[in-house]
């Protein structure tokens, strides 16, 4: 059941060091572009960064120097290690993609674009974990860092995540329990 598979899909950051081979990540990505979309705009784009490819080592730098810039925290050793650890676990994945949206011919379409490549995401997630690899969904750091130009986006296209994916290991976050609110609780009916 569909159901089965989308309540047992878990946020993953912990993975072991398999790799994640390119032919799961282009199932991963093939079943992405079958998520609805209005106008059948197609509007997602993915940019994979190879693992210890030159293109990763760049945004790791990237990230770490906006990380020790932004980060609200008066001392700059801390600084450097909320950098460090952002630098790392960029390197660290086994497997790393950023996922845009293109932009619409107005407002209207360039928000129906950004919610389908939202349930692109999603339909990349649930793919990847009937393969056994989970995926971590990021739009903090590695995305709010000035990394578009470099890793060859368009200026008009929005950033949707950055995701982290690898086979999980066996850590207790990965097995930490994640409750949802009853539907009924969140669900009018009239
Ligand atoms: C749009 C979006 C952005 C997210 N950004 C982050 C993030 O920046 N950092 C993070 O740790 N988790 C991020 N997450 C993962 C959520 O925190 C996670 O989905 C939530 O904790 C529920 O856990 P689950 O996915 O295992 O059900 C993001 C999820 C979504 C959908």
């Amino acid at each position: 059941m569909v159901i089965d598979s989308i309540k047992a899909r878990r946020t993953v950051r912990d993975f072991t060091e398999d790799l994640v081979s390119n032919s799961a990540l282009e199932l991963m990505i093939e079943a992405a572009t079958w998520a609805p979309n209005h106008r059948t705009t197609e509007p997602w784009r993915f940019i994979v960064l190879e693992k210890d490819g030159d293109m990763r080592k760049k945004v790791g730098q990237i990230v770490h120097d906006w990380t020790y810039e932004n980060v609200k925290n008066p001392n700059s050793a801390r600084r450097e290690t909320s950098a460090k650890d952002a630098q790392q676990e960029i390197l660290d994945a086994p497997a790393f993609i950023y996922v845009y949206s293109v932009e619409g011919r107005d407002d209207e379409m360039t928000r129906e674009n950004y919610s389908a490549t939202s349930c692109a995401v999603q339909n990349l997630m649930l793919a990847a974990q009937s393969l056994g690899i989970g995926v971590g969904w990021s739009t903090g750091k590695p995305c709010l860092a000035p990394i578009d130009t470099t890793i060859g986006a368009e200026p008009d296209w929005d950033i949707v995540g950055a995701l982290y994916i690898g086979y999980p290991s066996d850590s207790e976050e990965n097995k930490s329990e994640r409750k949802r609110t009853p539907a009924n609780e969140i669900t009018i009916w009239s």
